[in-house]
């Protein structure tokens, strides 16, 4: 049955270095998300967040729309896309203006964050992001929103994100491959951030981690706002590896026992408790103390979150009072939470993405945090400025219908 288009259609994809999500949702309200259809595919084409290989990940996103497309029963064309890897960079700025009229309007804000922008930056890398940490009137620090506020001198104090122009170009190119428009690129620690972290939580100061495959994302707000924000280049996949070294297994069977078997805490996992531990080649299985394998993972963990916890020691930022939140999918894993509190000797939760109405149950885990979190990214956008949102062409059924890539590309 085709789909009637009363509400608006948004689509999200988030392109992990583990897997690729499409995520489609409907805007209910003008305030609610409903989510209408999901998808999701292993993905082959990166490494450390970063596009490595287009053919791949064109496949990738092309399995995973289709999955989303067939579930919601409608077709997109318009998205909005995650970006991640280490060439994300950020710098704090500051720009101010006169205000013209002695009342804060719309334009002097533009003013103050346009000039906060002069900045050199080399030339193979744009600014993706600016995002207001404080607004000062005339000296007084701390404004939230001067719309309205009298003075003479506005000025913006701002968090600017870069990106590698190239870095960019291949999402684009391999979501253009996919006959889909880009609506915008988003940085995934915000975007994770939009999903997981309460109000109260950004308003006291926190910390969310996103550690997925490649990547672990970094984001750190305090009074409401964002103050900075950090691309580390490692992740579970690093921790996969290491399993499949040092039990001389492949990087399969080496993340199925991860998953199933393995926890951050060694000393939990008692003695004498054996897995069969597939070989390389033509071998025999081995048995092995599972022991062994959870003192892989604990040291990977651990290592994992003293880099992290060195990066927020250089992030300047004391008192962060809600603790940290821990999301994506390498944080699930039994024992995580534990070994980052003992780490960063603060409180630490597991994040999962906000409810939304819909098939919210299929998303519900924090591996689906980014994904999420661009859908929310999207709603913020269209709700400032619904005729910037580029709506999608076609919301009828798809029976019958074949795309451009299906006949190229599969
Ligand atoms: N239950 C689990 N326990 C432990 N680790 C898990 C679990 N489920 C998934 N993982 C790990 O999570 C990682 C994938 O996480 P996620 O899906 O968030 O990554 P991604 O978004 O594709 O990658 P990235 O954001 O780094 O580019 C893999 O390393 C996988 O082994
Ligand atoms: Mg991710």
């Amino acid at each position: 049955m085709a789909r009637t288009n009363s509400n608006e259609i948004i689509a999200a994809v988030d392109i992990g270095t583990s897997k690729i999500v499409v995520l489609i949702a409907e805007i209910n309200h003008e305030s609610d998300l409903k989510i209408i259809g999901t998808g999701t595919y292993k993905s082959s084409g990166l490494k450390k967040g970063v596009v490595v290989n287009i053919e791949s990940t064109v496949d990738s996103i092309a399995q995973a729309i289709e999955q989303a497309e067939k579930f919601a029963d409608c077709e997109i064309n318009t998205v909005f896309a995650g970006i991640a890897g280490s060439h994300v960079r950020s710098y704090d700025g500051h720009g101010f203006v006169r205000i013209n009229s002695g009342e804060v309007d719309y334009s002097d804000v533009e003013g103050a964050i346009d000039a906060s922008k002069a900045m050199k930056i080399p030339s193979e890398e744009r600014i993706l992001h600016v995002l207001p940490k404080d607004y000062i009137i005339d000296g007084q620090e701390g404004i939230r929103d001067p719309i309205g506020m009298s003075g003479i001198r506005l000025e913006a104090d701002v968090h600017i994100v870069t990106i590698s122009r190239s870095a960019e170009e291949n999402i684009i190119k391999s979501l253009e491959r996919c006959d889909l428009e880009v609506q915008e690129i988003v940085l995934e620690p915000l975007a994770s951030s939009m999903s997981v972290l309460s109000k109260d939580e950004k308003d006291l100061g926190a910390c969310l981690i996103d550690i997925g495959g490649g990547t672990t994302d970094i984001a750190i707000f305090k009074d409401g706002q964002i103050l900075t924000t950090k691309v580390i280049p490692i992740g579970g996949d690093h921790v996969t590896k290491d399993i499949a070294h040092e039990l001389k297994t492949p990087i399969e069977s080496a993340e199925a026992l991860k998953i199933e078997h393995a926890c951050t805490l060694s000393h939990l996992n008692g003695t004498g408790e054996s897995i069969e531990v597939p070989s390389v080649g033509d071998r025999a299985p081995r048995n092995t103390d599972i022991k062994i394998l959870s003192a892989v993972v604990e040291q990977r963990y651990r290592e994992l979150f003293e880099v992290v916890l060195e990066e927020i020691g250089k992030m300047n930022t004391d008192n962060l009072r809600a603790g940290i939140v821990l999301t994506g999918g390498t944080s699930q894993l039994a024992g995580a939470v534990e070994l980052a509190e003992e780490v960063f000797s603060s409180d630490v939760r597991l994040g999962y993405p906000k409810p939304m109405s819909g098939a919210f149950e299929t998303i519900n885990s924090p591996e689906n945090a980014t994904g999420a979190g661009l859908l929310l990214y999207a709603l913020k956008k269209f709700q400032s400025n619904p005729e910037e949102l580029i709506k999608q062409k076609s919301s009828g059924s798809l029976i019958e219908k074949t795309r451009d890539w299906f006949k190229t590309n599969l």
